[in-house]
């Protein structure tokens, strides 16, 4: 199947950079957040980084507007009417996607894929909330989008590979690398970077080094980009506790036990970058 329309379902950190580069590689995009709030701001989101891009001279003008120009802003579902492939990246929440995906079932074209960019939830449990659970499959993209060059794809149960294919050709055209794995809570990706993120949590929670401490001797020692807690500042500790409480559930194995540090973080609403503040202060 060839996809030329696709839609982003939340307009946050993950979906406004999927709209970027899907937009950036010839796509025709519909962003889409329940607010025209919401939805602006990931669109003015896109425009600085594709400014920046253009001041370092690694983008054109002319290809910075077509680019704008591609993408489409939408507060209603419907909209996925005439579109080839949906990449939902709302919250890490069952109820809601199981709401979304309903209503993008409902509405989309009976040939079109429904991926989910869900960082742990069961590609099989949102396959089984739609009329279509063998067009539904995980999309997983890294943070930051723009940068990182894997794409998770993640096969349900039901998933048919047709759509395996299919998915991972737009992958590819956004100039992504597919890798391949089954539906196990966490993925491989999550799996292991949250045990190791949590690790570093308790180990901050024991005193044993401080926050810099932490991460220079991660940073330094393995060749890490970033330290584990800035990383997890960078993910978002509510998304990191999501996974967290995902897994533990998942395995029922308390490996994946959180910190008790990272609960109180996440009550005080120390969530990270994007709260401005975390392990660190971004103020
Ligand atoms: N959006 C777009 N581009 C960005 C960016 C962003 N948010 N942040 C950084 N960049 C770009 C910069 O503009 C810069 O581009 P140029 O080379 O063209 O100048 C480039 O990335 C490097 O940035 P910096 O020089 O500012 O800083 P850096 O070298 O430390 O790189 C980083 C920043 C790319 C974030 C790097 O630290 C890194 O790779 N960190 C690890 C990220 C990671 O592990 N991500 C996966 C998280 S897990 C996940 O996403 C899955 C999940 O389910 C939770």
């Amino acid at each position: 199947m060839a996809v030329k329309n696709i839609m982003v379902v939340g307009a946050g950190q993950m979906g406004s950079g999927i709209a970027q580069v899907a937009a950036q590689a010839g796509y025709s995009v519909v962003l889409h957040d329940i607010s025209d709030d919401l939805v602006q701001k990931g669109l003015s989101g896109i425009r600085k980084q594709l400014d920046k891009a253009v001041s370092k001279g690694k983008l054109e003008e002319a290809d910075k507007d077509g680019a704008l120009d591609r993408i489409q802003t939408t507060t209603s579902l419907e909209s996925v009417k005439d579109r080839d492939l949906v990449v939902e990246a709302v919250v890490e929440n069952m109820d809601i996607k199981a709401k979304v995906f309903g209503e993008l079932d409902k509405n989309a074209p009976s040939s079109a894929i429904l991926a989910t960019n869900t960082s742990s939830l069961p590609i099989t449990r949102i396959g089984a909330t739609t009329n279509r659970p063998s067009q539904v499959i995980g999309m997983h993209f890294m943070n930051p989008v723009p940068v990182m060059k894997l794409v998770e794809v993640i096969n349900g149960l039901a998933t048919s590979p047709e759509v395996t294919a299919t998915v991972k050709e737009v992958a590819e055209q956004l100039g992504k690398v597919p890798v391949e794995c089954r539906d196990v809570p966490g993925f491989v990706s999550n799996r292991v970077l949250m045990v190791m993120i949590n690790e570093a949590i308790w180990e901050l929670y024991e005193g044993v080094a401080s926050v810099e401490g932490i991460d220079s001797i991660m940073k330094m020692g393995m060749n890490h980009p970033m330290g584990p807690l800035a990383l997890a500042d960078l993910i978002g500790l509510d998304t990191v506790l999501a996974i967290l409480n995902v897994m533990l559930e998942g395995y029922n194995d308390p490996k994946y036990r959180p910190s008790p540090l990272l609960r109180s973080y996440v009550d005080a609403g120390w969530l990270g970058r994007k709260s401005g503040r975390g392990f660190y202060s971004y103020e």
